[in-house]
């Protein structure tokens, strides 16, 4: 396991992932009873973006401070600026929230979120970042296991999948997660990020899930035609179960951060078969 997220904190894929994170707990939250969330790959919790790791690649200054330079940026994202804007409070962006830290701050008391994270250096920070939360737990231990062992006792859930894509099996993991939950809870939410290299790879995950997670919603940004299949040309997020009403905002979340690259970038939400 080489993979740190430190060195991509607050890149383009972030903004998407965590912009589409803050709109699916807000709605979820639109129902009073309680959840249960787990996140399968959680990494440290929060990043300092002046960090040797995030300095070393420069991912954030084509995603989050251009973000956060915006005025015009469309509203989708305010709520994850405003969580951007309270854990820097003397202005300048210098800390930046992962999945750990967005969904902690909107934990309800009757709430319960499940962490998960293998690496120890990783798994100490994430300890240390929901500490002061209760209804959160971390636990250093395999994602993809706590989702269904944890997931098949919840009622009303939703699972966030956020692996690093260093191994071969990642993708038919996730499908596995979404075909051991969702025939047992029809109702839970489950979103899954993936990178985009080509489409085929895509492709062939939505086939895998489509008899599983039919209607799922995919939130797809290209930064860049899918020419060079070595490089993250972009990024989606599957959703099996999405409350209703995302595909706008995540559409204008999408377009905005497709304008990011080189030109000829392209951001949009449809919907798998079914
Ligand atoms: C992309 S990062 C997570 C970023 C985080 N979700 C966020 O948005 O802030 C993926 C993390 O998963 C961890 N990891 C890899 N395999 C895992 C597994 N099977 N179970 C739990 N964590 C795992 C890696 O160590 C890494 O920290």
């Amino acid at each position: 396991m080489n993979y740190r997220h430190a060195f991509h904190a607050g890149n383009f894929a972030d903004l998407v992932k965590h912009a589409g994170l803050t709109l699916l707990l807000d709605a979820l939250a639109a129902d009073p009873a309680p959840l249960t969330i787990i996140d399968t790959h959680a990494g440290a919790g929060g990043y300092d973006l002046t960090g040797e790791l995030s300095r070393r690649t420069g991912e954030a200054a084509q995603g989050i401070f251009r973000l956060m330079g915006d005025p015009e940026a469309p509203q989708p994202f305010q709520a994850l600026k405003q969580s951007v804007r309270a854990g820097n409070p003397d202005g300048d962006v210098r800390f930046y929230p992962g999945s750990p830290s967005l969904i902690a701050g909107r934990l309800r008391p009757r709430d319960r979120y499940l962490a998960c994270e293998l690496r120890e250096d990783d798994g100490a920070t994430l300890a240390r970042t929901l500490a002061p939360f209760a209804g959160a737990e971390a636990r250093q231990a395999d994602g993809y296991g706590v989702a269904v062992t944890e997931g098949l006792l919840a009622r009303r859930l939703f699972v966030l999948i956020d692996p690093p894509f260093e191994r071969a099996d990642d993708y038919a993991r996730i499908a596995a997660v979404m075909s051991d939950l969702l025939p047992a809870n029809p109702g839970a939410c489950i979103a899954a990020w993936l990178p985009l290299k080509d489409l085929e790879t895509l492709d062939a995950f939505a086939r895998a899930i489509e008899p599983i997670a039919p209607g799922a919603l995919v939130a797809e940004c290209r930064l860049r035609p899918l020419d060079n299949p070595m490089k993250m040309n972009g990024c989606a997020l599957v959703i099996a179960g999405a409350p209703a009403g995302l595909e706008g905002p995540l559409g204008q979340v999408c377009e905005w951060v497709a304008r990011l690259g080189e030109g000829r970038g392209r951001g949009e939400v449809w919907r798998l078969e079914g």
